[in-house]
């Protein structure tokens, strides 16, 4: 991390805020060039915090009209971050503090503070967003309770809580639980409901409302289903009920993330909320079920506990995301979801933790904490609470999340409470697990196994890589579950876990009569690298007989990784263990239809890249592209003949239905035509595309067809229909990008952005094109290093208007370090003309410097 840079905030740093907030009333008159914000800030000094300090309040491009205390005029001092009242003009009881600021939402493209998108106006807080809104305390641990009035002509004025009057023109709402800042959320304009309820369990009616632009009213359903699932989940699950009368959420087209998570007033990417069979995937339908419930756990892990500073982030999101994930595989399959999680965890964390970007669960200083909602913070952070609830047991777990919400409701907290928690539900000594809040990187965990006079050994070894900043780290504790299997696929020893808690460290099973096949990390019970070396034929008989589902998964998918190391690196032909076990799977119809999909799935090239550069190789991007397409040929012959009547099989009858079953069925379908059009030209994912009445197959076919370089009649036929729908558009630009070969990306990235419809201030449609750029490997790395060139400049166009989202998108030279000299010193390249671009926000430039080390 930038320790030297100047601007670095550091969590050892923390002091208490001067002054407590009780009550805030903010009044807007809304307008788009000249907003006025009045707020009234009822104040006292803090007890807990030194006593004499000067008031500072965070501001930034805030006009301030006027000042007064108490009613009387003051001068404060102005500076471009904040503004300072002396403590000696400040009254020694409880006072008020009313100041009045201009603002111009208009011109808001960073959509960071109050904004407006296509006439709507929208307010985005988090992390330090309030600070453009008005004069504030603007750090989470400042709770107060809040009470808006908005003045406008709009149809719709929403803020947090419950509303309390109304009328033309202005509307009032008050929130009675007191909040951090960043909670705080707006909304105005011209909207439409779709309208539900929900009777909690303490018997509060909820009237629930989704709020979406004239025309998007029927995609509305999905997300309320979802809403209702959620709150009858939390209830049942953790025993949280909702807490004030109204309940809404609002889609907005303009967003830098999927949905935020503001009390009673969640903010939603539409992306993340709107979804119909005619214009979502059943990934888009998954996908919107897992952010509403998301954004509404939210409402107890974060908003009624919320995090002390912004070095927590991990309390509340590792947290939510935990609890989203639970959900879902309680919704759908907890086989098939752990095995999405960790894909995305090892896709997008151990990328993020093997590289120049790696940082602890809990890091300890940032320049500009928007970089820091990360792959770390959320997916690292929820495996960490995974494994936390593996080593406590479910029922420990159960009473510790009691005594968190008991002990901390109402406070600002930070994870040396939440561990507390644990320490004092269950006894248990948490201090070497902290480690896994406090130390960066992915421990790799060996295993060897030894076999005599009965007992069967494990010895495990861990090794916790070096990351920036942290040169030497010591052994964490990592619940590893293992199973063990006699040689006909029965399980001997069910599933136990064994608490690894040393650098080496055996453990051994007694009275076996043979020797058994172990299953290891079962679950995926931790976030480490497995390195263990296993014969094929092993492999083989895990993917055919391992009573984990996941692990089970797992063996196909080292065997497949092992097959195509071989192919890249010295030429190999596809192994027959792989493909027949694979074949094996693809037509179990004792299988659940969405697992067998992903055991098709073969190892991304990215993922490929990561493996070869961790086993000390230089990964050629070419040659990954190139074998992994030969091994999917070979596996399309390998299955041939029974294809047809596998896709047949697949095709879900009725109208459509999101449901998981039908999904996973689809997703099945989609597997076999993509293998088939290897052999067919296209000719079976043609006349899926003719005969699709629903967006996964009609897309899914589209995408199959475009992968072999066909598709060109269809792409159009799809434009055509959709050219007025932006959300499907989007798809419609990323797929021409993620689906061309690679000396072919660029060109079509350049034709993309010279659309009129290119409008890459919009971050869905920049993410699009640009993200999809960087999602090509084999192009984004091609050797002529115009995809590298390509994504600078296009950060460096983006950076002034929309700083947080160009810094997200510059991850994608993260790799760097695995290539060979040329690659890195083209990424190295871009990355120091991106550090020399004028007035480079704070935001791209601590991440630029970051990845440059
Ligand atoms: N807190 C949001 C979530 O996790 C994410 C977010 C962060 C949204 C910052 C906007 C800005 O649900
Ligand atoms: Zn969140």
């Amino acid at each position: 991390m930038s320790l030297d840079d100047p601007r670095t905030i550091r969590l050892a740093d923390y002091q208490p805020y001067s002054h407590l907030v009780e009550r805030v009333e903010l009044t807007f008159r809304l307008h788009p060039t000249a907003t006025r914000v009045r707020a009234a800030l009822h104040m006292a000094a803090n007890p807990a915090a030194r006593a004499g300090q000067d008031l500072r309040l965070d501001g930034e491009g805030l006009r301030l009209i006027s000042c007064a205390i108490d009613g009387r005029a003051v001068q404060p001092i102005l500076d471009a971050t904040g503004l300072t009242l002396a403590v000696g003009v400040l009254p020694a009881q409880p006072f008020v503090l009313e100041t009045e600021v201009e603002i111009a939402p208009e011109g808001n493209t960073a959509l960071e503070g109050l904004y407006m998108s296509k006439g709507m106006y929208c307010t985005q807080c988090e992390a330090e967003g309030f600070r453009k809104i008005t004069y504030y305390p603007d750090r989470p641990d400042v709770m107060a309770r809040f009470h808006v009035r908005i003045e406008s002509d709009l149809p719709v004025l929403l803020s947090n809580g419950n509303p309390v009057g109304q009328g033309a023109g202005w509307a009032e709402w008050d929130d009675p639980w007191p909040k951090p800042s960043y909670l705080f959320a707006l909304v105005a304009g011209d909207l439409r409901a779709h309208p539900g309820d929900f009777t909690t369990m303490e018997g509060r009616a909820v009237s629930l409302n989704i709020w979406v632009r004239p025309g998007d009213e029927g995609r509305c359903a999905w997300g309320m289903e979802a809403l209702k699932a959620s709150m009858a989940w939390d209830e049942r699950v953790y025993g949280r009920a909702y807490d004030l009368d109204v309940f809404n959420i609002v889609a907005v087209d303009d967003f830098n993330m999927g949905a935020m998570e503001n009390k009673g007033l969640n903010i939603f990417n539409s992306k993340a909320v709107l979804a119909s069979p005619e214009t979502a995937t059943d990934d888009d339908f998954a996908r919107v079920e897992a952010i509403i419930a998301h954004e509404y756990f939210h409402n107890w892990t974060g908003n009624r506990i919320t995090c002390r500073d912004w070095f927590q982030l991990c309390l509340k999101e590792g947290l939510t995301v935990f609890r989203d994930q639970q959900f879902s595989g309680d919704l759908r399959s907890h086989a098939v979801k752990r095995i999405e999680d960790v894909l995305m965890l090892r896709a997008r964390q151990f990328r993020e933790d093997g590289g120049p970007l790696a940082h602890p669960v809990r890091p300890d200083s940032f320049v500009e904490i928007n970089n820091f909602y990360t792959a770390t913070v959320y997916e690292k952070g929820a495996e960490v609470i995974g494994m936390l609830k593996r080593l406590v047991g479910d029922a420990d777990y159960a009473r510790a999340l009691d005594l968190y919400f008991d002990r901390h409701d109402g406070q600002a907290a930070t994870i040396e409470d939440w561990l507390k928690v644990f320490e004092d539900t269950t006894g248990r000594e948490l201090s070497q697990f902290k480690r896994w809040y406090t130390e960066a990187g992915t421990p790799r965990l060996s295993v060897t196994e030894d076999w005599a006079d009965g007992v069967f050994t494990l010895t495990f070894g861990q090794v916790n890589p070096p990351t920036p900043g942290q040169p030497q780290k010591a052994a964490k504790v990592i619940p590893v579950a293992v199973g063990l299997l006699n040689p006909n696929g029965d399980e001997v020893v069910p599933t136990m876990v064994l608490e690894v808690t040393e650098e080496r460290q055996s453990f051994a099973f007694k009275g076996l009569a043979t020797r058994p096949v172990a299953s290891i990390l079962r679950g995926f019970s931790a976030p480490v690298l497995l390195e263990r070396v296993v014969p094929a034929a092993e492999r083989a008989f895990l993917l055919a007989h391992d009573t984990d589902p996941f692990n089970r998964w797992e063996a196909g998918r080292s065997l497949a990784k092992e097959v195509l190391a071989r192919m890249i690196l010295d030429g190999a032909a596809p192994s027959a263990d792989l493909l027949d076990g694979l074949r094996r799977i693809a037509f179990d119809e004792g299988l659940d239809p969405a697992f067998r999909a992903l055991a098709l799935r073969l190892p991304g090239e990215d993922d490929m890249a990561a493996t070869l550069h961790a086993a000390g190789h230089v990964p050629d991007p070419a040659r990954i592209y190139a074998a992994r397409r030969a091994l999917h040929l070979a596996l399309a012959e390998h299955l041939g003949p029974r294809l047809p009547a596998l896709e047949e099989a697949c095709r879900v009858p009725g109208a459509f239905s999101p449901d998981a079953a039908a999904a996973g069925k689809r997703a099945l379908r989609l597997a076999s035509l993509s293998l088939l059009a290897r052999l067919d030209g296209g000719a079976a994912a043609r006349a899926a595309y003719r005969a699709a009445d629903n967006m996964t197959e009609s897309f899914g076919s589209l995408a199959i067809l475009l992968d072999i370089g066909a598709g060109e009649s269809e792409l159009a036929d799809f434009a055509a229909k959709w050219q007025q729908d932006r959300l499907v558009l989007e798809k419609w630009f990323a797929v021409q990008v993620s689906a061309a070969a690679p000396d072919k990306v660029a060109d079509v990235v350049r034709k993309l952005t010279q659309r009129a419809d290119f409008d890459w201030k919009n971050p869905n449609r920049f993410r699009a094109v640009i993200g999809a750029l960087s999602g090509n490997h084999a192009g984004f790395h091609h050797a002529s290093g115009e995809g590298y060139a390509l994504l600078a400049d296009w950060l460096i166009t983006l950076d002034p208007k929309n700083p947080q989202t160009a810094a997200r998108m510059s991850t994608a030279f993260e790799s760097w370090p695995r290539y060979d000299a040329d690659r890195q010193a083209m990424m190295r390249g871009a990355l120091q003309r991106i550090m020399a671009a004028p007035g480079l926000s704070r935001d791209l430039s601590e991440m630029a410097g970051r990845m440059l080390g």
